[in-house]
């Protein structure tokens, strides 16, 4: 998708639609609706005075061969009351503009953005807004739809912002493409996503972007004694890798931190000996969604340069049932030493995640940003609508839950009280990778991993009901979302 300012007047440029937007109650119809208006002779305020024209958030109302408008059609969506207006709301308009657009087959629009959103980070979450909106999952399917918008010009934005407008254009671009990328990771099946195709896919990222990498393969995972993920790996015929990513900025201040990005990548859960039922088990596949998440962030961070340093460390195996796999009862020595009974073989995020962060630790990391799809109990808590945000020191975490709403990111934050570690002590070992079956399974599994993160600042974000979507929304397509990224890339663009 092409992007790029449009300098001609918006009711005369050629495109396949016009695409504005309306708030709820708006009884004036001036500026630059006014103008739509006054060109179309009177016919978008009568359509507002009848009320076929609400502006309720994200109605829609598609004209064709609107008069005095050179594009062919003109489409109106609602934008909810103007006092609560965010720039998420923008973000929204603008994928849902998009997603009907697509289907009716056009490919080149104008956007046209009104009065109150001519700054810079309007243009940035409409810029983002379109393009996440047009991610499709049709890669294994042989008749491709076709429907891809190929150009939108931006109008209505304040051209005399220069650079910084461009530069708000570009990094809206960067995440959104980064969003995207990810996505793609998360849709393939895990025949086509095993650890060692997410580790050359990451290489090929890395190399493009201008980010260092490093592969760590099953010798060297054994030369450093990980065996919490050797515990979940052995159960399987394919080999685990570890992805250690950096970015160094240009000038990297001694004694600056140190952001370290874990993601937990398991390319299948089956649920091991602890198997999981038949039922929805395919979209196990998604597994690897905190790991996927980490690569889009560092994608984008390597493109948009914060001031720190960062280094992502990707675990990534699959949880197999078979003869070498770990049973449940089975005690594993992790990498920092400690013992842990594994209770549950399906309990093998956290597992993965506690190797994972120790040696992100090792690395130098000084602050730490993990993402998995941790639990089921974090659907039960905040369905779909929110991440499940964990962290010490608490202000750590409400710094970064304000990153979360500048992007427009839902996340809430979760409890991580003491009473949590008691339970997930072990009878025989240092601890148990299960809760004690009293609920909390959210609040226990963030507490196992911060086992290993000790007082290293921390924010763990559960995305086990984010990460991926059974039913599309108005401006994003059903399946992966990449969700966390825009967030993450903000907190470390600010730190
Ligand atoms: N990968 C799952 C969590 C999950 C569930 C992700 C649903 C996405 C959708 C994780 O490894 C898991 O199986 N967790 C168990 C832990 C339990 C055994 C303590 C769970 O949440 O049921
Ligand atoms: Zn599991
Ligand atoms: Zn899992």
């Amino acid at each position: 998708m092409q992007i790029q300012l449009e300098t001609q007047p918006f009711a005369s440029v050629q495109a396949d639609a016009l695409v504005t937007y309306v708030f709820d109650k708006e009884n004036k119809i001036e500026g630059l609706l006014g103008e739509i208006d006054s060109a179309m002779n009177g016919r978008l305020s009568s359509l507002v005075a009848n009320g076929e024209i609400t502006g309720k958030m994200l109605e829609t109302l598609l004209l064709h061969f609107p008069e005095g408008i050179a594009a062919q059609k003109l489409l109106l969506v609602g934008a909810g009351k103007p006092d609560k207006f965010s720039a998420s709301d923008l973000r929204k308009i603008a994928g849902t503009a998009v997603r009907q657009l697509k289907s009716r087959g056009a490919k080149k629009i104008v956007f046209l953005a009104r009065e109150g959103e001519r700054d810079p980070s309007a243009a940035q979450a409409v810029v983002e807004g379109l393009i996440a909106a047009d991610f499709e999952s049709d890669k294994y399917r042989s008749e491709k739809k076709n429907r891809e918008i190929q150009s939108v010009g931006l109008a209505g934005f304040d051209a005399s912002l220069g650079v910084d407008l461009t530069a708000a254009i570009n990094q809206g671009k960067v995440i959104a493409e980064s969003q995207n990328f990810a996505r793609d990771l998360i849709n393939e099946p895990s025949n086509k996503m095993t650890p060692r195709i997410l580790a050359a896919r990451a290489e090929a990222m890395a190399k493009e972007a201008g980010l260092g990498i490093e592969i760590l393969d099953e010798r060297r995972i054994a030369e450093l004694k990980m065996g919490a993920l050797i515990g979940v790996a052995q159960g399987s015929v394919e080999p685990p890798r570890v992805i250690v990513l950096r970015y160094e900025p240009v000038n990297p201040k001694p004694g600056a931190p140190v952001l370290g990005l874990v993601g937990k990548a398991v390319t299948f859960d089956t649920g091991g000996i602890s198997i999981k039922p038949a039922n929805n088990m395919e979209k196990m596949k998604y597994d690897m969604g905190g790991g996927a998440t980490m690569l889009g962030a560092m994608r984008a961070i390597a493109a948009l340069k914060p001031a720190i340093s960062v280094i992502a460390v990707i675990p990534s195996t699959e949880n197999m049932p078979g003869g070498r796999a770990q049973k449940p009862g089975d005690v594993q020595v992790a990498m920092s030493g400690k013992t842990i009974e594994v209770i549950n073989t399906d309990a093998e995020g956290r597992l993965i995640l506690a190797d994972g962060v120790f040696y992100a630790r090792k690395l130098g990391c000084t602050h730490l940003i993990d993402a998995a799809t941790l639990t089921g109990a974090i659907e039960v808590a905040l369905s779909n609508v929110h991440v499940g945000a964990f962290g010490t020191p608490r202000e750590y975490l409400d710094e970064f839950l304000q990153s979360a709403k500048a992007t427009g990111e839902k996340m809430w934050p979760m409890p991580i009280d003491d009473e949590y570690q008691q339970m997930i002590k072990s009878d025989i070992a240092d601890i148990r990778n299960t809760g004690s079956g009293k609920g909390g399974g959210a609040s226990t599994a963030a507490w196992f991993i911060k086992e290993f993160v000790d007082d290293t600042p921390w924010v763990h974000l559960d995305i086990a009901s984010t990460c991926w979507v059974d039913e599309g929304r108005p401006w994003l397509a059903k399946g992966p979302t990449g969700v966390a990224i825009r967030s993450i890339v903000d907190f470390a663009l600010k730190m």
